[in-house]
């Protein structure tokens, strides 16, 4: 290798290099022939050049030309020379050049590869992760895996210049109660006990906390056992932080200052110094979700005083039964065939919605007139409907009702993002940050019957509540906050609880008794017992966010060996059987579910 290793990499030549001499090392990305004089394609991870085997090459170099194939890996070394003025590439930052060889070596052969390996893939998903390290060789992916180690590399230089210790947690832990499935690793030593891999780093870094080093980040991988989507995976990083003796505003500010420092050096993006704050509740009411995409603004609107006046039953039993009733315009939808409408419909009721009521804005400006759908309830107040709406001619107006608040707004707010969606409102490189504050500390869990923690069980209940929680634990506000952007909820974290005994409240009504609590985080009460500080902290998913950054919607195109969406990996084939020896030694005997 010594002979043939590079002077510059693939991406490096420009005008100014021409007449020197260069090895440049590389594999193939393609190679044309044309009648004597070929040109290779040679890549590497900072770019392509082009090589030029003239006709005039000896009989050697002509032989080796003829063999490359696509993802050969070779070492071609030559003079450097401006390309002729009809021939130069501007959308190749080698583009001036090429490499006129004297030599190439091949260092291997490659394999006939299963895709071509282009700019940006289109091989099917199945496919591209089964040879992922040939998906990785290609541009789309080392951009994105670049973004991200760059990104990785601004997130610890700004803790650190910030005083932040980076501390590393154990990954085989007691299970952490993060909502999900744990996944579980079986001891050899104790037949019959597990530890769990960490949801997070949780109980950890309070306990960091209560050691005193009161500023600390990890760079953490957490494990999560439930349903692969577009945004999650079963195992993936957190920029998991922790601070001592802060309060919500220093945790909020702390984070923007942080983001505005990565977006500023990953991507030349000038973030606001500081992002807008909504309540859980104004966010529920006005957009429908607790991560409203404020890309695009479509507000929900309360459509009650006049469903209560209109002669439209599904609407007003809404209302008598204690319901709301809301309404959507959409910019210029009137034009939305029955089959589009039907389409957001459907979308609407897979969120519980029991129908979708529309109207359709015409006439003119100074008159306007609801027309089709429920239009007849409403036509005699077209303007005073239009006014209260702000609705235009040309505008569709969706409309919900439901003796449930939740779902009228949450399926109105799916409804709303599926046409943020379709109406192309969604540019990605638009960043559209918003902190959702004043969540409620706890959710009734219907099914269970029994009040349960929304995030999770350490958040401090605002202090206002204090005295009334047991009486009325779904009014309990805590000082939670999530980080969105672009319709994602990037980050989550809280001001946690320190004292013990406000602890035990919390797990009292979430119908954790005095036992199981001991018996679950025990360890974590007994070290709130000896001077634990205030606290606080908050975790934003690396991959969300450099998929985010990437603009990208498919948090596996950040990562360079994710799980499929069933969470397998088609290339080493995991999760896989395992020899029955393991299993004796781990004592596990394996019953299989009978359908299998
Ligand atoms: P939470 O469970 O909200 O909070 O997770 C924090 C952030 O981690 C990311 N995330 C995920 N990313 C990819 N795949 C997943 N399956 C996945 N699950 C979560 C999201 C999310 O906002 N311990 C608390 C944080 C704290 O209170 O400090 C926690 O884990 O971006
Ligand atoms: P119906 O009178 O049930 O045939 O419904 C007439 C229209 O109202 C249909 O477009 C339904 O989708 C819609 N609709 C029915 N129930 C509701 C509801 N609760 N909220 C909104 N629209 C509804």
């Amino acid at each position: 290798m010594k002979k043939f290793k590079r002077s510059k990499t693939c991406g490096e030549l420009r005008a100014v290099d021409a007449g020197t001499k260069q090895v440049l090392n590389g594999w193939v990305q393609r190679k044309r022939d044309h009648g004597g004089i070929s040109f290779i394609n040679l890549r590497d991870r900072y770019g392509i050049t082009q090589i030029v085997v003239d006709e005039n090459a000896g009989p050697e170099l002509s032989a080796v030309t003829a063999e490359l194939r696509n993802e050969y890996c070779v070492a071609a070394s030559g003079l450097v020379r401006l390309r002729p003025d009809n021939m130069k590439n501007p959308e190749m930052a080698t583009g001036e050049v090429e490499l006129l060889a004297d030599s190439i070596v091949i260092l291997n052969k490659s394999a006939v590869p299963p895709f071509q390996i282009e700019d940006k893939p289109s091989a099917k998903d199945e496919l591209r992760l089964k040879y992922r390290y040939l998906d990785l060789r290609g541009e789309f992916m080392q951009k994105r895996i670049r973004l991200r180690s760059e990104l990785t590399f601004a997130v610890r230089e700004w803790m650190n210049a910030h005083g932040f210790y980076e501390i590393e947690t154990p990954t085989f832990i007691r299970s952490t109660p993060e909502g999900a499935r744990d996944y579980l690793v079986p001891s050899r030593l104790y037949a019959g006990q597990f530890y769990a891999l960490p949801q997070s780093p949780q109980l950890y870094k309070q306990l960091l906390m209560v050691a005193g080093f009161d500023k600390y980040f990890q760079i953490a991988r957490c494990y999560r056992d439930e349903d692969s989507r577009g945004d999650r995976q079963p195992e993936f990083t957190q920029i998991d932080i922790e601070m001592s003796f802060v309060s919500r505003d220093d945790v909020l500010k702390m984070t923007e200052e942080l983001f505005a420092y990565i977006f500023n050096k990953c991507l030349g993006v000038e973030l606001p110094l500081e992002f807008p704050r909504m309540s859980y509740d104004e966010a529920m009411e006005n957009y429908g979700t607790d991560k409203p995409d404020l890309r695009y603004d479509m507000r929900l609107r309360d459509f009650s005083a006049f469903a209560a006046e209109s002669g439209f039953t599904a609407f007003k039993t809404a209302l008598v039964g204690g319901g709301t009733v809301k309404a959507l315009v959409v910019k210029g939808g009137a034009s939305y065939s029955r089959k589009q409408i039907e389409d957001i419909e459907a979308h609407a009721k897979i969120y519980k919605a029991k129908g979708l009521a529309w109207m359709k804005v015409a006439g003119t400006e100074e008159q306007p007139v609801l027309e089709g759908g429920v239009s007849k309830f409403f036509m005699e107040k077209s303007v005073a409907v239009t006014n209260a709406l702000n609705a235009k001619v040309g505008d569709l107006i969706l409309i919900v009702a439901d003796i449930d608040r939740r779902i009228a707004n949450i399926s109105l707010g799916a409804a709303r993002s599926k046409l943020g969606q379709d109406l192309g409102l969604c540019d990605s490189r638009k960043f559209s940050f918003v902190w959702i504050v004043n969540f409620p500390l706890f959710e009734f869990n219907a099914e269970e019957e029994r009040w349960e923690a929304a995030h999770h069980l350490f958040s401090y209940p605002q202090e206002q509540y204090h005295a009334s929680m047991e009486a009325d634990p779904g009014a309990v506000k805590g000082d939670l906050y999530d980080l969105v952007l672009n319709g994602y909820e990037l980050a989550s974290g809280s001001i946690r609880i320190h004292d013990p005994e406000l602890q035990k409240r919390v797990f009292r009504i979430a119908g954790l008794s005095e036992a199981e609590a001991a018996q679950k985080f025990g360890f974590l009460i007994e070290a709130f017992s000896y001077g634990a500080p205030p606290h606080g902290g908050i975790a934003p998913g690396l991959d969300r966010l450099a998929m985010l950054m990437a603009g990208d919607s498919s948090i596996k195109d950040v990562i360079a060996f994710p799980k499929n969406s069933f969470a397998q990996s088609p290339m080493d084939g995991s999760p896989n059987e395992v020899d029955p020896k393991q299993l004796a030694e781990l004592h596990i005997s394996i019953t299989k579910p009978e359908s299998d």
